[in-house]
């Protein structure tokens, strides 16, 4: 049996905080797509950590931990986190187990990253910069290097033909990156023998065997389902598919073993980089929310864009990944405003539409609000819903009604204790 966890949104929604909270009830936590362009934030004893490519399952004792296929890791960042865990006393040999078909970020990936942003001047992506396009683009195009081919003689040699490659499309973008390789192949290369002190393992197949002897499973999605490479802003997105149909992809559990599909969303909506985002604030409101949420990029710390929670938005996501249960974070940044805004309905060329059109370019696209009446307690205290207050039991209950899907949890505060179950 597999549960999805996923983001509805730009990413961001609280993730990491979640499966931590839901982890004593699986026995595998898996991520399947993405890599450490993903900051999963978990909160617990008074001490924030941040994960990236690790599942973030890390912390509970029971729980093994599955990097799959579909995700690519970076083997320089991957040995930080380890690093950065090492207090921990984790058995990471036990408990992280790593897919040989994943592939890796090299070092050249992240050069070109950096290099096709920069041509893009004005038109750019918004990237982490971590290499996850050009390495992703190696996967599809044939040319990438897995987990796996670490433990063949050739690899380096494979690995060489490969970054001349990239140094000659660097060379295509002629713009100006300073960088020395020979520098960044040595902590790559030391890196990887870090990686190769894991267990690798067939991922498909342990999570098969693992469903056989009834384990219970939990595949973490990073980013959101609007940063999907087919559903999401395109071209801003990121480079894989962030929806449910990436967790069978990118782990290879079948379809009809997923059971729950559970959907985390904001009670606004942030978004980082560049791209579309009708209901983007530029006013006092939207600063307030960016304040009092702290909403700065776990990996890049860049200040994300804050908004009006888009209802429009939101219905897509829930139906492209048939999502079961909800769960709204960050409830408590919004105690405070007298009224608050939903967006409904689009004003998309001059007509009110409720779907999210191919093109929601900012010219084409007005938000349609519903004005709802706002709170001032503060939530982040509160343990049981019968302290909610009344406008806020309104927020949940009106939302419920548009998207047709229960509200399961409320999260007031990052930490684990902060999270109300409905
Ligand atoms: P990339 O995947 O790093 O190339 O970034 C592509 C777009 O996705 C950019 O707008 C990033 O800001 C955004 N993005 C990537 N990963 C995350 C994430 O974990 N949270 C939020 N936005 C992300």
């Amino acid at each position: 049996m597999v549960d999805l966890l996923l983001g509805l949104q730009w990413g961001d929604e609280g993730k990491g905080k979640i499966v931590d909270v839901l982890t004593k009830n699986y026995d595998i936590i898996a991520r399947f797509q993405g890599g450490p362009n993903a900051g999963h934030t978990l909160e617990f004893d008074g001490i924030k950590h941040v994960l990236h490519t690790i599942p973030s399952g890390i912390f509970h004792e029971n729980a093994v931990n599955v990097v799959g296929n579909g995700v690519v890791i970076d083997p320089v960042i991957f040995k930080k986190e380890l690093e950065n865990l090492s207090k921990f006393n984790i058995d990471f040999k036990k408990k992280l187990l790593i897919s040989r078909k994943a592939h890796l970020i090299l070092p050249t990936h992240r050069l070109l990253d950096a290099a096709s942003e920069a041509s893009k001047g004005k038109a750019k992506i918004g990237s982490t910069l971590k290499g996850i396009g050009p390495t992703y683009m190696d996967k599809t195009g044939r040319n990438g290097i897995r987990v796996g081919d670490t433990e063949l003689t050739d690899w380096k040699d494979r690995y060489r033909a490969l970054a001349n490659k990239h140094e000659a499309m660097i060379d295509f973008y002629n713009v100006d990156i300073q960088y020395d390789l020979k520098e960044l192949e040595t902590e790559f290369f030391k890196a990887v023998e870090t990686l190769k002190e894991l267990t690798f393992i067939d991922s498909e197949e342990y999570l098969y065997q693992a469903q056989k002897t009834g384990k219970s499973i939990l595949a973490e999605g990073a980013q959101g389902s609007l940063l999907d490479i087919d559903f999401g802003t395109y071209p801003y997105v990121t480079s894989s598919n962030t929806t449910a149909a990436g967790a069978c992809t990118g782990l290879g559990v079948a379809p009809n073993t997923i059971k729950e599909v559970i959907g985390i969303f904001k009670a606004y909506a942030t978004r980082v980089g560049s791209g579309p985002f009708p209901t983007e604030l530029f006013d006092e409101y939207g600063k307030t929310m960016g304040r009092v949420g702290n909403e700065f990029g776990a990996t890049t710390g860049r200040p994300r864009r804050c908004g009006w929670l888009d209802l429009v938005a939101l219905k897509y996501a829930v139906q492209v990944n048939g999502v079961t249960q909800l769960m709204m974070m960050k409830g408590d940044v919004l105690s405070g405003f007298d009224t608050l805004n939903v967006c409904t309905a689009y004003n998309y060329k001059g007509k009110t539409i409720t779907h999210l059109p191919y093109n929601i370019e900012e010219e084409n696209v007005t938000p349609i609000y519903t004005e709802m009446a706002g709170w001032k307690e503060d939530l982040t205290k509160m343990t049981t819903t019968s302290q909610f207050p009344k406008a806020l039991n309104d927020y949940i209950q009106f939302l419920e009604k548009e998207l047709e899907v229960p509200i399961k949890i409320v999260s007031v505060g990052p930490d684990r204790t902060q999270t109300i179950h409905r």
